[in-house]
């Protein structure tokens, strides 16, 4: 057994979303997703045995955590000492790399950071997508963040077989710019969001429905390299996503009048000739998928039309690693 290990995964945007559990406990999801690994965001997280400590300890952003937050990371390193028949404490570190005021501090690339170090502090050693299996218990949308370029989650009926799998390496000029909108804690997790739609909104069946088939049809354009294809999925899925909690009870939104104005201005900005699709998660900041040999020039024009808020170029990102 090893005694320490750092590892680094950047986050992924959805584009096709995760919105909803089938089991919460085991958090299998209501259909299958996939995304796109970012470069520019990620996380780097440290992990060590250490026997002079009575119970863990989690450090993020070198503030030590409280005991809830600690106990939610406890939980997620059970799954690894568990296998391993270990108790000892484990003291972690870990570091958010989001430029300021990005708003995307996230949990994907948290806990696939945090999975990768105990499959190599525990001498696990197993393959990404088996890894995925334990990682997705700490945050579904973390499974994809294993993996460079597009990545699938197969949603899968039971443990073993809910995870992710690598689709394309998306090296065909790609690349994603985040328009942040409002960079303050949101008021409804993801989490507590996607499980009130579930329970409550006429529209999900729908929406799985729509999932289901556009997830099919993305996988086609990708591999075909329609990227204007991917781009009309995109935009079309993240939209019926957000329409889902609009039919909820209570109905919800994470809409800010300001998200509504940079959507309109990434249409008129296809208007005039630019390849670029929006799609928005559980807050009201917006990305857009776009070439990355245009990113520079998008970048100008919403810079021109948004001048305080953080416009942030992002080229595709790879898998995860050890450090
Ligand atoms: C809107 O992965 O944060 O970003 O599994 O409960 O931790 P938990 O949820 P989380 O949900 C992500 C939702 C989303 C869409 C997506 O990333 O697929």
């Amino acid at each position: 057994m090893k005694q320490s290990a750092k590892a680094k995964a950047h986050t992924n945007i959805a584009l096709i979303k995760y919105w909803g559990k089938k089991d919460p406990e085991l958090f299998l999801p209501m259909n299958s997703s996939l995304s796109l690994t970012l470069d520019e965001f990620y996380t780097e997280t440290s992990v060590e045995f250490n026997t002079d400590i009575e119970k863990d300890c989690f450090i993020l952003n070198h503030e030590e955590q409280s005991e809830k937050e600690t106990q939610k990371i406890s939980r997620f390193l059970d799954l690894f000492r568990q296998e391993i028949g270990c108790t000892t404490p484990i003291h972690v570190s870990s570091q958010n790399f989001v430029p300021t005021a990005a708003g995307l501090a996230s949990s994907a690339s948290a806990f696939a950071a945090l999975g990768a170090a105990m499959n190599s502090i525990t001498g696990m050693n197993m393959d990404l997508s088996t890894l995925s299996t334990y990682v997705r218990r700490g945050s579904g949308s973390a499974t994809r963040s294993l993996y460079g370029g597009f990545v699938e989650w197969q949603m899968g009926d039971c443990n073993e077989n809910s995870l992710a799998v690598p689709v394309d390496d998306a090296s065909w000029d790609i690349a994603m710019i985040t328009v942040a909108v409002n960079t303050k804690q949101k008021t409804i997790s993801s989490r507590e969001g996607m499980q009130l739609t579930v329970e409550t909104s006429n529209f999900y069946p729908s929406w799985i429905e729509s999932a289901t088939k556009d997830l099919k049809d993305i996988k086609q354009a990708i591999h075909t390299k329609d990227f204007e294809q991917v781009g009309l999925i995109t935009e079309a899925n993240g939209m019926k996503m957000h329409g889902t909690m609009l039919g909820a009870l209570p109905p919800f939104t994470y809409m800010e009048p300001l998200s509504l104005e940079v959507l309109a201005k990434v249409r008129e900005i296809r208007g005039q000739g630019w390849q670029c699709y929006f799609t928005m998660d559980a807050g009201p900041n917006v990305k857009i998928l776009c070439r990355q040999s245009e990113a520079e020039a998008i970048q100008t024009l919403l810079k021109k039309a948004f001048p305080n808020n953080p416009v942030i170029i992002s080229k595709v990102g790879g898998g995860v690693e050890l450090i």
